[in-house]
């Protein structure tokens, strides 16, 4: 476990983490279909990907292309009908809830479109809470030090309500970072902001991908944010139809 020191030494070193090659992620063949009134409704069809850490991952594509159906099982919070998926060496998709959920309290973080902040909490207290609930030490330190690495550090004890959009989404940036995970996911962290708010945001997570370390993947539909990643694919109807760079393309089947 890291402790507080560790972080700010981190954060002041803010090393590069340009040797690419040890896999943090790695899905082989994943489908997912589910059953509908209307019948069987492929979401997910011979998705394969690989991202190593440190490296980050831009997913796009069109309303309803299985952008955070795919995000979910990437994440562990969902399975595939088939396929494999392994995250930080763990073999997610052998694995039950209790098993996925360990995995990811011990390795991942989330930032989702909609904040997901408590409304009853302050802006210190929805950085503190994981911490807590996961054992860990100097919760009010590092949520301290994290809400003031996205700018907050005059809003601590400001309740969501009392935030503007941009502030609740930095609070859940400053939430998922203070877990200090291994890899973070992002489900359009932009989505709900405008465009001068979504930019600083953007730069925020790229600057704590920088210094953390933390593996990105990030679901967008805008391209500006996409191109900040080095890797980047495109779903159509739950398939894989582009990706960048070409040399990605990992074992697809067809
Ligand atoms: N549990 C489910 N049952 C039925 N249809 C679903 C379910 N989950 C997702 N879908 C459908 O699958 C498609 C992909 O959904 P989603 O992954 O949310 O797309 P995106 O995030 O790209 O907009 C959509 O058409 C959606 O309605
Ligand atoms: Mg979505």
């Amino acid at each position: 476990m890291k402790t507080l020191d560790t972080l700010v030494a981190r954060h002041n070193n803010s090393h590069n983490h340009d040797s690419f090659g040890i896999p943090m992620l790695h899905a082989q063949s994943l489908c997912k279909q589910v059953m509908t009134a209307a019948g069987e409704l492929k979401i997910l069809e011979n998705v394969s990907l690989s991202v190593a850490a440190g490296d980050s991952l831009a997913i796009t594509g069109a309303s309803g292309s299985g952008k955070s159906t795919l995000l979910g099982i990437l994440a562990g919070l969902d399975q595939p009908s088939s396929g494999t998926m392994t995250l930080h060496n763990k073999e997610l998709t052998a694995m039950g809830e209790e098993g996925r959920a360990r995995v990811r309290a011990d390795h991942v973080g989330f930032v989702f479109q909609s904040f997901q902040l408590l409304p009853g909490l302050t802006a210190l207290e929805n950085v503190m809470m994981p911490l807590e609930l996961h054992g860990r030490d100097c919760a009010r330190g590092k949520a301290e030090f994290f809400l003031t690495r996205v700018g907050l550090k005059d809003r601590l004890q400001h309740y969501p309500q009392q935030l503007s959009g941009g502030e609740q989404q930095r609070v859940a940036i400053a939430r998922a970072f203070a877990s200090d995970p291994d890899i973070l996911f992002a489900d359009e962290p932009t989505g709900n902001l405008d465009s001068a708010t979504g930019a600083h945001v953007i730069d925020l997570l790229f600057e704590l991908n920088r210094e953390q370390g933390a593996t990105l993947v990030l679901v967008t539909h805008e391209q500006r944010l996409a191109e900040h990643c080095r890797q980047r694919i495109s779903l159509e109807g739950g398939k894989v139809v582009e990706r960048f760079p070409m040399e990605m393309a990992c074992c697809e089947a067809v």
